[in-house]
């Protein structure tokens, strides 16, 4: 058996500090109310490889299905899967698109009535602290608009206008403790049948991984294989 890192679906499949859990859980379960009152954009903000592309993909689904279906009438927000497809629109910023296609193209696709449930446009900006500063004030003006949601993500949250940040729920997905790190590790062995190293390793890779899950999911999948190599299991 070799171990398998599940490609993450849910809230809880991330590992993140208790306030960005929090935060994320009350915009999701609908406490707050996100979009409203001039919010309408959700940054998500971490070094590289803290899952922010993966949780900005999932973040449509996971509001669209909260608002359009009885899913938390049954589960915890943190089981929360997306059950509804919505349509949305990705725009990674860093792929040598200038800053007017970006914003051409989300007026181009917000300006139709929305074919989700809930009536609402998801916009994906990845990368958004590269838009140039003509592209962030037309984004700006868009954001007051009451039917977009907006999912940013940065890797740097010192680049992101303080006007699009004022319109914005802001999540860290830097350094979750490692205790959260240890336990998820665990778990994902178990699920693949095997016996998880001891927590104080794990803790070692997990601090050398600073936080970054491509760094730690890396490492361990390394370490489990050489382990494997090692036993002559190589099924
Ligand atoms: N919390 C997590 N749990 C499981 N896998 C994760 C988690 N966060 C990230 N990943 C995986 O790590 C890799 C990097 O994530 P990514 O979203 O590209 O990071 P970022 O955009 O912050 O650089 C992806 O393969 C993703 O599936
Ligand atoms: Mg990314």
């Amino acid at each position: 058996m070799s171990l398998i890192v599940p490609k993450p679906i849910m809230p809880d499949d991330f590992v993140l500090m208790a306030q960005t859990k929090h935060k994320l859980h009350l915009v999701l379960d609908g406490t707050i109310n996100f979009p409203g009152n001039g919010v309408s954009g959700l940054v998500l903000y971490g070094i590289y490889g803290t899952g922010k592309t993966t949780m900005a993909s999932l973040l449509p689904g996971w509001i669209e299905t909260a608002k359009s279906t009885n899913f938390l009438g049954n589960n915890l927000v943190g089981k929360l899967v997306d059950q509804t497809g919505p349509y949305f629109s990705f725009q990674a910023c860093a792929q040598g698109q200038n800053g007017s296609s970006v914003i051409s193209n989300i007026i181009n696709g917000t300006s139709l009535i929305s074919l989700n449930s809930t009536g609402l446009h998801y916009v994906i900006l990845d990368e958004v602290d590269i838009l140039t500063t003509a592209a962030i004030a037309s984004l700006k003006s868009i954001m007051n608009q009451k039917n977009i949601v907006f999912i940013l993500t940065t890797n740097n949250l010192n680049k992101i206008d303080k006007g699009v940040m004022n319109r914005s729920i802001l999540l860290d997905m830097n350094a979750a403790p490692t205790n959260e790190w240890i336990n998820k590790i665990i778990d994902i062995y178990q699920t693949s049948g095997l016996k998880p190293p001891l927590p104080s390793k794990i803790a070692g890779v997990v601090l050398a991984g600073n936080g970054s899950a491509r760094s730690i999911f890396t490492d361990i999948e390394f370490a489990e294989s050489l382990r494997a190599i090692k036993e002559g299991d190589q099924s």
